[in-house]
């Protein structure tokens, strides 16, 4: 197990659309998510994809903690928005509502930063697990927006290309003034 290196906005990797892996199982990807979710952990991220750790392969883990869902949600809804640590190897989403929803993002990419980003608010996901098991799983709220975050990293892209209105990138520090009524 290893910490690994995070690349920050600027290096040429995080602009690389990552390569799909031939096979979910093999012993060298276990080892990279390993290392990716030690190297999550340890910078308390919410998700990690493996082309921020300078290795340009489809392969994005996250969580979706049920104490980030929004507390207006149905029950089922909450089921939807929270998701457990989960590894996904060649992941494709699809967006079942067409409806966008606006959100706060960081990234272990762009440390000290935060965007207001709006993505679908419905998707359906799937991909492989490390024993080659499909997945396949339908999200909402923080759950759905982790993941396309996380997935937008396989194409090349950063959450600011998603934002709409860069007035709302902010820093970390200075969230505290949004979150008192401007949405
Ligand atoms: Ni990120």
């Amino acid at each position: 197990m290893a910490i690994l290196k995070i690349a920050r906005m600027g290096h040429p990797v995080l602009r690389t659309k990552a390569e799909p892996i031939p096979d979910p199982t093999a012993p060298e990807i276990a080892a990279l998510a390993r290392d990716m979710i030690e190297t999550m952990i340890d910078a308390d991220g919410a998700g990690l994809a493996a082309p921020q750790v300078h290795v340009p392969l489809r392969i994005v883990i996250f969580q979706a903690p049920a104490t980030r869902s929004d507390p207006g949600l149905t029950d089922e809804e909450r089921f939807e928005a929270s998701a457990p640590l989960t590894v996904l190897v060649n992941p494709h989403i699809e967006v079942l509502e067409p409806a966008h929803e606006g959100g706060w993002e960081g990234c272990l990419s762009v440390p000290g930063l935060r965007g207001y980003v709006e993505r679908p608010a419905h998707i359906r996901y799937s991909g492989y697990t490390l024993e080659g098991v499909r997945l396949e799983r339908t999200a909402r709220g923080f759950h759905a927006r982790v993941v396309q975050h996380e997935c937008d990293h396989l194409e090349g892209i950063l959450y600011p290309q998603r934002m709409q209105d860069l007035s709302k990138l902010i820093f970390t520090s200075e969230v505290k003034h949004w979150l008192e009524g401007e949405r």
